[in-house]
């Protein structure tokens, strides 16, 4: 069996449209070891978002195989969180009840007090503590993505999936939402892949960035971020930073098609 949690291996898929099949990725290989956290960059409209629903098992490549915790995929599992760009809650009910929505589609074996408890240790985590009451529209766009990424831990789930959930917010919310990010990641340890067009995003929360090249996407560049982070946005203003971002922006460039592959960074 593989030392990795998530494994994509040799993914090949087109989707097929009116005017002919679109491919959409072609040599995608991503692995995630247990307790990593991966970001996935690359141009828009290149297949980052179809990677995460063959992850997530809502489609199957046309070639190519999707491992998890040593399964083949094959269809929708329960035990992947799932976090967008426009986070999706119900106005009439609170955000708690928001929170533990995925209590009552997934047998996690909790009574209903610990459900509860558990939802609001969630909400105390983020910053949202007193506002368990609250319906959506009374909170911010911070705080409705804090309490969206409670809803996709609430199940515990082996694997958490997060496409672009920072990409609608201001700059200071979204550096908060980063340092929230990774004090949960702490506290909850999960599996995630990270979907992002924010390169300074992807080198502060993850321990692996990967750029996709232009559709049809194959992984074009790896790069590993060592474990030395402080947590605090003090990690991006150093040299090693700098330099990693010069790579990453040349790397994007070359999958833009503006750069020669061949030319250093
Ligand atoms: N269900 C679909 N049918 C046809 N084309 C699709 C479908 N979903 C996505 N696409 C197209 O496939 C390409 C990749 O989409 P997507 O994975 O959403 O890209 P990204 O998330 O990187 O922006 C885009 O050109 C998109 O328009
Ligand atoms: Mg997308």
């Amino acid at each position: 069996m593989s030392e990795h949690l998530i494994e994509i291996k040799a993914v090949r898929h087109a989707y097929q449209t009116a005017s002919g099949p679109l491919p959409v990725l072609d040599g995608l290989e991503v692995a995630v070891p247990e307790g990593g956290f991966v970001a996935v960059v690359g141009p828009s409209g290149c297949g980052k978002s179809t990677l995460t629903r063959l992850v997530a098992g809502l489609m199957k490549p046309d070639e190519g195989e999707v491992w998890l915790h040593g399964e083949r995929v094959k269809g929708p599992r329960a035990t992947v969180g799932m976090a967008f760009q426009n986070p999706v809650l119900l106005e009439w009910r609170t955000i708690l009840k928001n929170v533990m929505l995925p209590l009552e589609i997934v047998k996690t074996g909790m009574s209903a007090a610990q459900q509860e408890e558990r939802a609001r240790q969630l909400l105390a985590l983020v910053g949202l503590e007193g506002f368990e009451d609250k319906r959506p529209s009374e909170l911010s766009g911070g705080m409705r993505q804090r309490a969206s990424l409670c809803r996709s831990l609430v199940h515990k789930p082996e694997v958490l999936i997060l496409d672009e959930p920072f990409g609608a917010l201001d700059a200071f919310t979204r550096e908060d939402l980063w340092q929230t990010m990774l004090k949960v990641k702490e506290e909850e340890p999960f599996t995630g892949v990270l979907i992002t067009h924010d390169l300074r995003e992807s080198i502060f929360l993850a321990d692996q960035v990967i750029v996709l090249s232009g559709r049809p996407a194959r992984t074009q560049y790896v790069m590993d971020i060592p474990a030395d982070r402080t947590g605090t946005l003090d990690d991006l203003y150093t040299p090693e930073a700098a330099e990693r971002l010069n790579i990453l922006r040349h790397q994007i460039e070359i999958a833009q098609g503006r750069a020669p592959a061949g030319e250093a960074a």
